[in-house]
């Protein structure tokens, strides 16, 4: 069932769990993902950044697929079609494209500007009934040519964008998207609490969900993270499954040359990844 991800976010900021935002870059991820959320029983959020975008033809097709997927697979727990990081022109062509919800990420602009965009796209996605995410301070790394040095939010801008009736905040806390390095320093818990004293009951956002500790991930949860992106984890266990599959040379065995056999246990091992991720933020059964 497509919904925006206000009011499922509203029930795991309550319940002290978190909702998973899993990236998606073709079918086989889609129907992993979908059927995963159906057979835990778990809210999920679809997340696509304008780089999947663009792979998958554009904002339009990734819509309708997801649209008539939901539908024919049947699935009746709360799902989610989510711009990741957008731009503002990102955001408006998700808008029109069918998405439930959208991401503005105004973090590299002056706080001015990220206000004054924020602003105008909050009262846009609204009149449409779509959930609206914002960031302040930057995720490290890169995703999908998003570039990010990581400093750490500041938590009276958090306030500031907050006020302006986002429905969920990404906050820099010294998170990176895709693998940590050894000498990665750890969530800035500090910064978190700071942040989540001054927003009140704003569920907070947990970039690079990737490769963070669980005894992390459930202090994040406590601290008032009630949505955490994961995007690398499944392209690393497609790969791996993929390339097991290949090595044992079962692609030239039979029909295992077939695409729809050749990419089963990537299809396989990101369901598996899923639930293990669903268990960990504990969504499940919280449909
Ligand atoms: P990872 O790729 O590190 O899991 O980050 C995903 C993400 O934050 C998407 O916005």
């Amino acid at each position: 069932m497509l919904v925006s991800a206000t009011e499922m976010l509203k029930k795991a900021r309550d319940g002290k769990y978190a909702v998973g935002q899993f990236n998606i870059n073709n079918l086989e991820w889609t129907k992993a993902i979908l059927l995963t959320a159906q057979e835990c029983n778990s809210p999920v959020i679809l997340g696509v950044s304008e780089g999947a975008g663009k792979y998958m033809t554009g904002f339009e097709t990734v819509a309708a697929m997801v649209a008539a997927m939901d539908k024919s697979l049947g699935i009746t727990v709360p799902v989610a079609l989510h711009l990741d990081h957008g731009s503002y022109e990102g955001c408006y062509k998700c808008i029109k494209a069918g998405f439930t919800s959208i991401m503005f990420d105004g973090s590299h602009f002056p706080i001015e500007e990220n206000v004054a965009k924020t602003t105008e796209l909050v009262n846009v996605a609204h009149n449409l009934g779509l959930s609206i995410e914002a960031e302040v301070g930057s995720i490290g790394g890169e995703e999908d040519g998003v570039v990010g040095a990581g400093e750490c939010a500041d938590p009276n801008e958090c306030k500031m964008i907050a006020d302006l009736g986002v429905d969920f905040l990404a906050a820099g806390i010294g998170n990176i998207h895709g693998k940590y390095p050894a000498n990665w320093a750890g969530l800035s818990f500090e910064t978190l609490a700071a942040v989540n004293e001054k927003v009140g009951e704003m569920p907070l956002v947990l970039h690079g969900g990737t490769g963070i500790p669980d005894d992390m991930i459930k202090k994040a949860i406590s601290l008032g993270v009630a949505k955490i992106n994961v995007n690398t984890e499944c392209q690393l266990s497609f790969q791996e499954a993929t390339r097991e599959y290949i090595e044992a040379g079962k692609d030239q065995q039979g029909k295992g040359f077939d695409p729809r056999k050749l990419l089963n246990p990537g299809f396989e091992a990101i369901k598996a990844k899923v639930k293990e991720k669903m268990e960990l933020f504990g969504s499940v059964d919280k449909a």
